[in-house]
């Protein structure tokens, strides 16, 4: 049996990378999916080639207007909306004395007010259809403890943790299930962005930096966004229907709480 039939999927920055692994899963498991992101051609092709149940959706999470327009889209293609992924995310790193008011102020508008306001969006859609929701936030290991390089990007996912427990306690009385899922490192365009900014910073050759991060992954290799769906689908479906205000690492091992 397909373990989403029928439900109604938002995806943020799903037109590439983790989120479009999850909607292709998600699909695979009878769900609708729109494949929102402020990139909309790359998620119209990325809809485009999933097929039929997936439908693009402009969304530029630093904008309520943008959020508010995407909830609605939702609710006029499929009706309503039971799941959404809070996935879109930046990334940067610098020496904490060239960390510039530019970069820390793009990285939390995306990565925490972007979640929290695209959160809040749903969650009033949800409990105004009465039927509870998933609602998944995509933390990082970079959000269990700080990197020497990483210190924006790192706090924003530790606040993803604190808003998934806290928002989660308080939707639980609408039955909405508010949960996490922490990866370590994962394969992708996002992953050569993040190699090229550490050769220049650590000064390495190319594809050193990653090749080290998966030497010290205990499951000896990146994750695929594949690896990371089986925990996507479980936190979506009635079987996580107990489970709230968690996040899961999803990460070869590489962390343990
Ligand atoms: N790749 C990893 O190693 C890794 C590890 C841990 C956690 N994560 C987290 O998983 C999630 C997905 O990572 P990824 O590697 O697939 O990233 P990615 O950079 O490949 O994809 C991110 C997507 O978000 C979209 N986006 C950016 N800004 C947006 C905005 N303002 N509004 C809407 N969409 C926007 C981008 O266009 C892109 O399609 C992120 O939250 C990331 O922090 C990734």
């Amino acid at each position: 049996m397909k373990r989403l039939e029928g439900k109604s999927a938002l995806i943020t920055g799903a037109a590439r990378g983790i989120g479009r692994g999850f909607a292709e899963a998600y699909v695979r498991e009878g769900a609708k999916v729109a494949i929102a992101d402020v990139n909309f051609e790359a998620a119209q092709a990325t809809a485009n080639e999933i097929g039929e149940a997936a439908y693009a959706i402009q969304l530029d999470v630093t904008r309520q207007v943008s959020i508010d327009a995407a909830i609605s889209s939702v609710v006029e293609e499929v009706g309503k909306l039971d799941i959404l992924i809070n996935n879109a995310a930046l990334f940067d790193a610098a020496e904490t004395v060239d960390i510039t008011r530019e970069s820390y102020d793009k990285l939390y508008s995306v990565n925490v007010a972007g979640t929290l306001f695209t959160m809040q969006a749903a969650a009033t859609q949800m409990i105004k259809q009465g039927h509870g929701g998933k609602i998944i936030n995509m933390a990082s290991q970079a959000g269990r403890r700080g990197e020497s390089l990483v210190l924006v990007y790192c706090s924003t996912k530790a606040a993803v943790i604190s808003m998934t427990q806290s928002a989660g306690l308080n939707l639980i009385k609408h039955n909405i299930n508010v949960n996490a899922i922490a990866p370590g490192v994962v394969d992708g365009e996002h992953w050569e962005h993040v190699d090229a900014m550490f050769a220049k910073l650590e000064n390495k050759k190319p594809g050193q930096k990653k090749a080290e991060v998966a030497a010290g992954v205990p499951a000896g290799r990146f994750a695929t966004p594949n690896d990371l769906t089986g925990m996507a689908i479980f936190l979506a479906s009635s079987e996580s229907d107990y489970i709230l205000s968690q996040t899961y690492n999803v990460d070869g091992g590489q962390w343990m709480s």
